[in-house]
């Protein structure tokens, strides 16, 4: 069994796509273990994403995920890291398949609905960023 960080973006809290996603992954049998919708400070923004610090698109990408509510959760199920990265799509929903919730919701790389973890050590790294233990629902 193995976790993850997944968060609804602020264009797609905005559109009323959160349940739409979170069904995506509860019909795959997956388990959400913890959620909440907050607004992100800036400096829990910059280390999210620190390792895109200096990118042409990180000052936009910063204004954006703090410029509205997200939905940060954790979700548990088996390989679901790289599944949950696989029903995401491509990071360019231009390039993101039909089927993928990029794909599905997207047109743009920078409202791009969607993040989610792509490794165990960035998972462990991000769950904790957003969430204390004790959040956690042991299932
Ligand atoms: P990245 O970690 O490469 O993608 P992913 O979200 O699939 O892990 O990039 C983080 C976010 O930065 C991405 O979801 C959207 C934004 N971004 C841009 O706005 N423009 C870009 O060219 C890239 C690569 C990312
Ligand atoms: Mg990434």
């Amino acid at each position: 069994m193995q976790q993850t960080f997944l968060m609804v973006k602020p264009d797609a809290v905005r559109r009323g796509l959160i349940g739409r996603i979170v069904s995506r992954f509860e019909e795959k049998g997956f388990q959400m273990v913890a959620g909440k919708l907050m607004v992100i400070p800036e400096e829990l923004a910059r280390k999210h994403y620190s390792e895109h610090e200096g990118k042409p698109f990180y000052k936009d990408l910063i204004s954006f995920m703090t410029s509205g509510p997200v939905f940060a959760m954790v979700w548990e199920g088996n390989d679901i890291i790289d599944l949950s990265r696989m029903m995401m799509g491509s990071t360019d929903p231009q390039k993101a398949l039909p089927g993928t919730i990029r794909g599905d919701f997207a047109n743009l790389v920078n409202r791009n609905v969607i993040h989610g973890s792509d490794s165990p050590e960035s998972a462990d790294r991000e769950i904790h960023l957003f969430f204390d233990d004790h959040e956690l629902v042991k299932c």
